[in-house]
C-alpha cells in the first residue's frame, strides 16, 4: 500500500503530530498484512499560480511551475491514500495548501481527471478555537474534486500545545478517535467503496463530457481514459 501526505505547513506543530498520530496507527494496522510505503511532502516553497489556465486550457506541461509540481503529482496518482493536512488559518486552509490545489485544477473532474475513485482520501485539520471541521470540508471537497472515492474527516481542536510531555489533557480520548479513523481508513483501503455523492457527480461530468459543453480536446482525454 503507498500513502502520499501533504502538508500545507513547513513546521512540525500540531497538525504535523495529529497526522503522525494517524499515519502510526494506519502502521500498526497494515503491519498485520503489509507495512505501506510513505511518502510525505511539505508545500511551503510551491510557487503561486499565475492564472495563465495553460494547464486547463492546452497542456499541463505548459505550466511554467511543473517541475515543481510533477512529484508530488505522481506520488499522488500512484497513491492508494492521499492525505492533505492543514491548519486553519483565519478559518480555512493555509495559503501554501490552496496554492498547492490551485495548480490542480486542470486534473477536476470538470476538466481532465486522473480517475481516482478506487483511492481513498483523508482530510486532517487543527484549530485553536474553532473551525478545524470547516477546513478539512474544504480539504475534502478538493479531493472530491480531484475524484478521491471515499475521504474521511480528521478535524481536531487543540487548544493546548503541550502534548508532546504527555500532559495534553485529552490525548486518551484523541488517539480513540485518530485509532477510529484509522480503522474506517485502514477498511475501505482494503475494500474501496465510492461515496455516493462522488458516483453522482463522476456520472455529471461524464455526461457533460459526453455532450458539447465541453472542449474537444477534453471529450478526447475521457474518451483516451475510457471514462467515456
Ligand atoms: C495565521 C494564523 C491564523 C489562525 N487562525 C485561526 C482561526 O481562525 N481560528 C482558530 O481557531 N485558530 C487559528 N489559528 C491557530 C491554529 O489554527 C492552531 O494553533 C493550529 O493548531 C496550529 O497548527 P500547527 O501547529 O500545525 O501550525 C491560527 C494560527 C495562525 C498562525
Amino acid at each position: 500500500m503507498k500513502i502520499v501526505t501533504i502538508y500545507g505547513q513547513q513546521h512540525k506543530g500540531n497538525t504535523y503530530r495529529l497526522t503522525q498520530l494517524l499515519l502510526s496507527e494506519l502502521n500498526t494496522l497494515f503491519k498485520k498484512s503489509d507495512t505501506p510505503e510513505i511518502k510525505e511532502f511539505y508545500v511551503n516553497g510551491t510557487s503561486q499560480c499565475l492564472g495563465c489556465a495553460q494547464c486547463i486550457m492546452k497542456d499541463e506541461e505548459l505550466c511554467p511551475h511543473r517541475e515543481e509540481i510533477y512529484p508530488v503529482l505522481s506520488a499522488i496518482e500512484a497513491a492508494d491514500l492521499i492525505i492533505l493536512a492543514s491548519p486553519n488559518y483565519c478559518m480555512n486552509m493555509s495559503g501554501q495548501m490552496k496554492t498547492f490545489c490551485d495548480h490542480m485544477a486542470y486534473r477536476w473532474m470538470a476538466h481532465r481527471p486522473f480517475d481516482m475513485r478506487q483511492k481513498t482520501g483523508a482530510v486532517i485539520s487543527t484549530a485553536a478555537g474553532s473551525g478545524a471541521g470547516k477546513v478539512t470540508k474544504l480539504l475534502k471537497e478538493q479531493l472530491q474534486w480531484w475524484s478521491v472515492g471515499h475521504v474521511f474527516r480528521l478535524p481536531q481542536i487543540i487548544w493546548d500545545m503541550n502534548w508532546e510531555d504527555g500532559s495534553y489533557p485529552q490525548m486518551k480520548k484523541l488517539k480513540k478517535k485518530v485509532r477510529k479513523t484509522a480503522g474506517r481508513i485502514y477498511k475501505n483501503m482494503c475494500r474501496p467503496r465510492t461515496e455516493y455523492k462522488l458516483s453522482f457527480l463522476f456520472f455529471i461530468m461524464k455526461n457533460m463530457h459526453k455532450g458539447t459543453m465541453c472542449p474537444p480536446f477534453e471529450r478526447e482525454y475521457w474518451k483516451e481514459q475510457h471514462l467515456i
